[in-house]
Order: structure tokens, then C-alpha cells, then sequence
């Protein structure tokens, strides 16, 4: 049984019976979720995070949304999901770099933005001298809304390029296929208003006086004049390490000198944060920066543990520095008994009788459970969590610092690569 070996590799066979209800999801699940959850396993060992500090939350998010938002339950494709204020810390981080500023018609790309461009929209608000360009291979000719209001977007040769709603819809298929007859009827004008509505070169509606945007992806995308900035969030983790050296390479030739590619992953409000900032120099990218959000200490979702390949490195660097972090013992007690009485006064994942934390109180909404960890985050910075953890890893020999956006950051090293897992399978 896949369950007890996992426990056993992983946990030294002590996860809680509720967390092995919830994982037993998996024991049928595609090989790519089960490689997933066999990589989050990986990643939360390397983190020093244990059986007793897995919380029945993260373990839900395993066992039902894993299976859910791995390729083959999009079939194969990148899909472009995104949410607004996802960036808002790097937005703060670009605005008040100390090391960095753009001296003139300053440019940022957001690439691989997602549909709708929400955090693209936000940047342009954020930065509002700047001229922010968003740019994603998915944009769509045509955007097709249901009588519901979910979304389909379609290629102009009616290709169907995503639908919303796709990780929990229960026959693809059908959906595909419902909304293909749909655009069809729309274009020819038979449907009415009240089946669906059409929208043509649905980007164009979110362009503003600073913001456009732009159908292309890396390698495929230039700047004239060369761009100051170019975020790329949550898009590497679709690809291997080859993938990125390639995406790297790319960046140089479109960055200006002193120009600032940032890459990594970010869930809602800047939380499960992890990312990599390199400066354009004389000779080529240079990693300058390597940043976490100070909750990944102890996560209590699944997102820091999120990892579609076992190269990607800012997975990598995360787990690794909070493994470090949690080694030293008078920092990790501190930390977990502040985080246990955080979690009482939320009333979330709260610590039982038996020694392991709980889950989200039953029937707690999705949107709830998404502001835990943005309010954890900031309640651990403002009370100095973020510059001890940086002051743990300066003294295991790193140089390390809280950065001017509160995340724990560090002068990047090449972490030691995932051994390998139980599971094999992308
Ligand atoms: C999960 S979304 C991330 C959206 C947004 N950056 C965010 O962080 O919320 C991943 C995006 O990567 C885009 N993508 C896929 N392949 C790409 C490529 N080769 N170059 C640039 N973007 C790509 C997809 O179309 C998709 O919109």
C-alpha cells in the first residue's frame, strides 16, 4: 500500500489516522498526483516538517485538490489561473528595490500572466509610471461566458484553450464539447443572450493608459528598447530545469543593464511565497536574491509543497532553508509554540490532545480559508519572525536578511538536489 510506504519513508510511520484518511484519496489517483503528493512528502522532509506538523488541511489539499490541478487532469496544459493581489508583495518588492531602480520609461513584463490578467492589472495600478506589459501564449481570440458565467477562451480557429471551473469539472469531455457547440452558436448568431455571450480579443478590455497586453511567451517575445523588469510567476513550475536555463537565457537578451528577472510561485496574497530575483549584468544573469514568506516555516496548506518536477529550484531553496531553520532548536520551539497559539485564535488546524494539528472547522468557505495564510504571514513578520529566521541562517554560515518587503532572504545557493521518491511518474 502506497500510504504506508509513504508514511514509513517519510514520517517514520507516525502520521495521524486523520491525515491517512485523507491522503487515502491518492491510493487510485493519477501517477502524476501521486508523484506530486510523493514530492510535497520529499520537500516537507528536507523541511524538517513532521508527522505532528502536518496539518489535516495541507492533507485535504493533497488528497482531493492534488489530483485535481496536476496536467493530466488538464490535459497536459499550462492552465492560465490566476488572482488578483497574488503579486502584491512583488509589486512593493520592484517599487522599493534598494539595489534597483530603472533610470528612465521604466518597463516591466509580466510573463506568462494568466486570463483574466489580474495581477498584471494590479502592477499597472501599483506602478503607475511604469509601462506594464502582460504577455501569455493563452490569450484567446474569443472568450465565450455560459448562462452560468464561467468562462471558455478559444483560438481564432475555435481551438478550445481553456475553461474555467476545469480542475473540478467531472467530464472534460463534456464541458469541451458543450462549450465548443456554444461558441459555434454565438458566432453563427443563433444563441441567445441568455445562453452565453461572445467576446472578441477579450484582452483589449483590460488594457489601460499603462498597461497592454500581448499574445506570446518566452523566446517568442520582445521589447524594443529592452524591459527594466520581467516577472514570471508561477510558470516554471510547469517545466524542467532545461526549460528554465533556456527561459533564462531569453530574459538576458530582452533585460536592460541592471535589469531585474523575478521567478518563482506565489499563491494568494503573496503567501507560500518563494522566488528568485537575477540582475542583468556585463556577463549575463546573476542570482542576486533568493526570498521565502516567513510561514513557509510551517505551512499549514499544501502550496510551499506544490512541485510538479524535483528540479524546480526554488522548491528546492525553499525547502532547504527551512530544513536549516528548523535545525536550530530554540528557534523552531519558539516559532511552532507561537504558530500553535496563532492557529487557537484563528481557530484553524489547532493542535489536539494527541500532539498533531487539526484541520479547517468543518464547512469553513474556501474564501476563508485562503485569508488564513496571508493573516499568519503578517502577524509573524510584525512580531520579528522573518529577521530572526534570517539571523538563524546567517549563523549556519549563509547571508541571509530580512528583506524590505518582509520575507526571509538570502544570497542564493545551488541546494542539494530531491533524493529520489517511491513514486516514479511526471
Ligand atoms: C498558473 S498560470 C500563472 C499566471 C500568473 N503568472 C500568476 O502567477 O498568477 C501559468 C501561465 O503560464 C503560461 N505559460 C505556459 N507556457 C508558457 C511559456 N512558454 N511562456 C510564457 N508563459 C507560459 C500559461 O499560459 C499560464 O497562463
Amino acid at each position: 500500500m502506497i500510504l504506508d510506504r509513504w508514511n514509513s519513508a517519510y514520517f517514520d510511520g507516525r502520521l495521524s489516522p486523520a491525515v491517512l484518511a485523507e491522503l487515502a484519496a491518492l491510493t487510485d489517483a493519477s501517477p502524476d498526483a501521486q508523484a506530486l503528493a510523493d514530492r510535497a512528502f520529499r520537500l516537507m522532509r528536507r523541511a524538517r516538517v513532521g508527522a505532528a506538523d502536518f496539518s489535516g488541511l495541507t492533507a485535504w489539499m493533497i488528497g482531493f485538490s492534488a489530483p485535481r490541478t496536476v496536467p493530466s487532469a488538464w490535459s497536459g496544459s499550462v492552465p492560465p489561473v490566476t488572482m488578483s493581489g497574488r503579486h502584491g508583495k512583488i509589486d512593493s518588492y520592484v517599487a522599493g528595490n534598494p539595489w534597483h531602480t530603472p533610470v528612465r520609461d521604466a518597463v516591466f513584463v509580466d510573463l506568462g500572466c494568466g486570463f483574466p490578467p489580474f495581477t498584471t492589472i494590479d502592477t499597472a495600478k501599483r506602478l503607475p509610471t511604469w509601462r506594464v506589459i502582460g504577455v501569455d501564449p493563452a490569450f484567446g481570440d474569443y472568450l465565450v461566458y455560459d448562462h452560468a458565467g464561467a468562462y471558455a477562451s478559444f483560438a481564432a480557429d475555435r481551438r478550445l484553450l481553456y475553461y474555467q471551473a476545469g480542475n473540478y469539472e467531472p467530464d472534460q469531455a463534456a464541458t469541451s464539447a458543450r462549450f465548443r457547440a456554444l461558441l459555434d452558436s454565438l458566432l453563427d448568431g443563433s444563441a441567445s443572450a441568455e445562453e452565453g455571450e461572445l467576446v472578441r480579443d477579450p484582452v483589449r478590455q483590460y488594457e489601460s493608459d499603462n498597461l497592454t497586453l500581448a499574445r506570446g511567451g518566452i523566446g517568442e517575445f520582445t521589447v524594443d528598447g529592452g524591459a527594466d523588469v520581467i516577472r514570471c510567476m508561477n510558470v516554471f513550475m510547469y517545466f524542467d530545469h532545461p526549460f528554465r536555463e533556456r527561459a533564462l537565457e531569453w530574459a538576458s537578451s530582452v533585460l536592460r543593464p541592471g535589469g531585474l528577472f523575478i521567478c518563482g510561485s506565489n499563491w494568494t496574497e503573496s503567501v507560500a511565497s518563494r522566488y528568485t530575483v537575477y540582475q542583468k549584468t556585463a556577463s549575463g544573469l546573476v542570482a542576486r536574491e533568493f526570498a521565502f514568506s516567513v510561514e513557509n516555516l510551517r505551512p499549514i496548506e499544501l502550496a510551499p509543497w506544490y512541485a510538479l518536477h524535483d528540479d524546480n529550484l526554488e522548491n528546492l531553496a525553499n525547502a532547504s532553508a527551512v530544513g536549516t531553520i528548523r535545525a536550530d532548536d530554540e528557534f523552531r520551539e519558539r516559532f511552532d509554540t507561537r504558530m500553535d497559539a496563532l492557529l487557537a485564535d484563528l481557530g484553524v488546524c489547532m493542535r489536539g490532545p494527541d500532539g498533531y494539528l487539526g484541520g479547517a472547522p468543518e464547512g469553513m468557505p474556501t474564501e476563508e480559508l485562503s485569508g488564513l495564510s496571508p493573516v499568519l504571514a503578517a502577524r509573524l513578520d510584525a512580531e520579528g519572525f522573518a529577521s530572526d529566521a534570517a539571523e538563524v541562517l546567517r549563523a549556519a554560515g549563509y547571508d541571509a536578511w530580512r528583506n524590505h518587503v518582509g520575507h526571509v532572504a538570502m544570497r542564493p545557493v545551488t541546494p542539494p538536489p530531491l533524493e529520489p521518491g517511491l513514486v516514479t511518474g511526471r
